[in-house]
């Protein structure tokens, strides 16, 4: 086992969808429509262990004891600016959480994070956090972005991504393996530039049409 926590969300819609945006004749629209759609299905599993509680209420037909959220609050945070692309749909789903943002790149040479940007809401120990971000590859960046989480207080930490490679899971499970990681796809592995194979090539670019 490559980490304790890992979840490889297996549901054959999201299997369809991620091979679809995986094909390299995919357009951007196509690839963009197709995040969306995933992220909600994903949304979906992150969400998975939410507390519930229950409210009296009244059906048509009769009083019950339904049951709701308890309303434990939610920072979703986007690890830019990939991230954004998974964001939107978990924002859909999740439209009361707050957002933060944390920029890294990536220095081609050293594959090390640099951070450029850090914007958390204040009160992060107060709530659940799940960070997003599609591609979890050398994991650098992603341990970085959730030291920065860490750093703001939150102590109950999800890390959302479409694929995963090897190298970056046994990384977080080194750096953080408190937290768990949920994922479309655990490929293959990195090529010597750290991208992930067969991954999908660049996820910016895919989806903002950048090259
Ligand atoms: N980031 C990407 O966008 N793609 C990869 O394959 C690895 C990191």
């Amino acid at each position: 086992m490559i980490h304790p926590n890992l979840t490889v969300v297996d549901h054959p819609l999201v299997q369809h969808k991620l091979t679809i945006m995986r094909d390299l004749e995919t357009s951007t629209a196509g690839f963009r429509r197709l995040l969306r759609e995933i992220s909600l299905l994903l949304a979906y599993e992150v969400t998975r262990d939410l507390p519930l509680e229950t409210r009296k209420i009244r059906t048509p037909m009769e009083e019950m004891d339904a049951p709701i959220l308890e309303g434990k609050k939610l920072a979703l945070v986007s690890i830019l600016r990939a991230g954004n692309g998974l964001l939107d749909g978990v924002l859909e789903l999740i439209p009361a959480a707050r957002v933060g943002f944390v920029g890294l790149y990536r220095d081609e040479e050293t594959l090390q994070p640099v951070q450029y940007y850090n914007k958390l809401p204040s009160d992060m120990d107060a709530r659940t956090a799940i960070a997003v971000d599609p591609m979890l590859a050398t994991g650098n960046s992603s341990a970085a972005a959730v030291d920065l989480i860490k750093e703001a207080g939150a102590r109950d930490i999800r890390f959302l991504c479409l694929l995963a490679a090897p190298e970056g899971v046994k990384r977080m499970a080194e750096a953080h393996p408190d937290v768990p990681i949920i994922t479309a796809s655990l490929d293959r592995g990195l090529n010597e530039k750290g991208y992930i194979l067969p991954g999908l090539g660049d996820a910016g670019d895919r989806m903002f049409g950048t090259k």
